[in-house]
């Protein structure tokens, strides 16, 4: 049985990427329970309340044979707040696991980078060739990271391979965290019968991609063998604005509320989505549509997940 890491298990990707695994792996989760998390582990999953800084971290990392690298300082607007304690977690993190890598045998690393990476696009939709040009500290982070392990991958021939996911979506996201995305804040607002509010003029557009997608590009690489020191985006190839994000989920809770609107966000990219052709290359295709993926939050919000 492979043995797997997967650091930020109770995250909400981790968390699906642990559901995903555990049947046909020994898994363990690294997480420093940062994020207040529902997520009840399978058993027979171990959970190494641990810091990615630490060296119990690197020891774990080079004690298995796949680490899904997922934990992470994920908001953009907390890394403006306090950059160094992005920088910290996210590369100094980061580097420490890739250290431990070192001293393993390691299969295969994957890291999560992010969309964040490109910055403002200069042409849509965006590939992995678009120039890299972080607009927050998250995105300079993330980039950083991702450039340890390409670097990896090429000095000391580590097996890394890297993926920049858009926005990620699922029930699992925390609703009481002020950091979390659009559509998790839309729905907590229109299952209180409240109307949704949208900085700007809801004209910008998003690539929002399933929790669930994101698993199953990571089972392909998991197994892929020829792309170690890559990168790939992970998106579904789709724009949506946000004034049709509002209404698809107004529709869902069967409501028709004027749309509040605020003065739009400073650095609020305008445009943002994927080419997945590489991720296509290697069999990815993303399963879930936005509709779909909103019914699936709307069905569990009220529910234990
Ligand atoms: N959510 C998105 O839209 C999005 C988009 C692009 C990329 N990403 C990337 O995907 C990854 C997963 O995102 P998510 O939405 O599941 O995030 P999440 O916040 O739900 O999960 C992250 C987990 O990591 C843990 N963690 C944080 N810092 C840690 C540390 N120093 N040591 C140990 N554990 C730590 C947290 O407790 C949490 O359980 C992140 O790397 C993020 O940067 C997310």
């Amino acid at each position: 049985m492979r043995k797997i890491l997967i650091t930020g298990g109770m995250g909400q990707v981790g968390s699906y990427l642990v559901d995903k695994f555990h049947s046909h792996s020994q898994v363990t989760v690294l997480d420093n329970l940062s994020s207040r998390s529902k997520y009840v582990l399978p058993e027979g999953v171990d959970l190494v309340k641990d810091d990615i800084r630490s060296s119990v971290a690197q020891d774990l990392v080079s004690d298995h044979d796949i680490v899904i690298h997922t934990a992470a300082q994920i908001s953009v607007k907390k890394s403006m707040e306090d950059p160094l304690f992005d920088a910290d977690n996210n590369v100094f993190g980061t580097l420490n696991l890739l250290e431990g890598a070192r001293k393993g045998d390691l299969e295969k690393f994957i890291y999560f980078s992010s969309a964040a990476v490109y910055g403002n696009p200069e042409y849509l939709a965006v590939d992995e060739k678009h120039p890299v040009n972080p607009m927050s500290p998250y995105g300079a982070s993330k980039l950083c990271g991702e450039k340890y392990c390409t670097m990896y991958h090429d000095a000391y021939g580590l097996p890394t391979v890297c993926i920049r996911p858009f926005n990620i979506y699922s029930p699992r996201q925390d609703p009481s965290n002020p950091y979390s995305g659009v559509i998790t804040k839309f729905m907590e607002r229109v299952s209180q019968d409240l109307p949704p509010i949208i900085f700007g003029d809801g004209g910008q557009t998003r690539d929002f991609v399933s929790a669930h997608d994101i698993v199953n590009m990571v089972m392909l690489l998991s197994d892929d063998r020829d792309h170690n020191g890559e990168v790939f985006n992970v998106g579904t190839g789709v724009k949506t604005s946000v004034i049709e994000l509002a209404d698809m989920i107004m529709d869902l809770f069967d409501l028709d509320m004027d749309i509040e609107f605020r003065d739009p966000m400073q650095g609020d990219i305008r445009d943002s989505y994927s080419d997945i052709s590489k991720a296509k290359k290697v069999g990815y295709r993303p399963q879930i549509e936005l509709k779909r993926g909103l019914k699936e939050i709307s069905d569990t919000m009220f529910t234990a997940d």
